[in-house]
């Protein structure tokens, strides 16, 4: 009987921990595009404040896929992918804001038509 309970309780506590553990990792591997859309505010001058970007030679994000997103981000974090002014700005940026604003613009409805006019080339 008595051996029962202190299985049982070690039993609660083992499955407290494995309760623990899926809720943390779930909040570090779910991005939050709500969050992202706050972080986006430094990126909105060059693309736009919900991803369709003013200047013709910035590319939007909006719709963008979260995956090439990540990638492409993860490149200019790294080096790997060179532009000055990215490189800059993702730089000081966490894995999580990454995520998070790689979620946001992959969520924003976009309806597909042509790019913003702009010089033929
Ligand atoms: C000062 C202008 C500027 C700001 C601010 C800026 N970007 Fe950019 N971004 C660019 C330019 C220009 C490019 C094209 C780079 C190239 O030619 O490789 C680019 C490229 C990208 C790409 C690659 C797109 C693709 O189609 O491959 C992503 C993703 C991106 N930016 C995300 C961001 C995010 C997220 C932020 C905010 C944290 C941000 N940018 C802030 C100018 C900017």
């Amino acid at each position: 009987m008595r051996t029962q309970f202190v299985l049982s309780a070690a039993g609660l506590a083992a499955i407290g921990v494995i309760v623990a553990f899926a809720a943390a990792s779930a909040g570090v591997n779910k991005p939050d595009p709500g969050a992202g859309k706050v972080e986006s505010v430094m990126c909105a001058t060059c693309h736009g404040s919900d991803g369709v970007s003013a200047a013709t030679n910035v590319p939007n994000l909006a719709g963008q896929h979260y995956e090439y997103l990540m990638e492409q981000l993860i490149a200019f974090k790294k080096g790997t992918r060179k532009n000055g002014v990215m490189n800059e700005m993702v730089r000081p940026l966490s894995l999580a804001q990454l995520r998070n604003v790689a979620a946001y613009y992959s969520t924003v409805q976009i309806s597909m038509g042509t790019a913003k006019e702009s010089k033929q080339r």
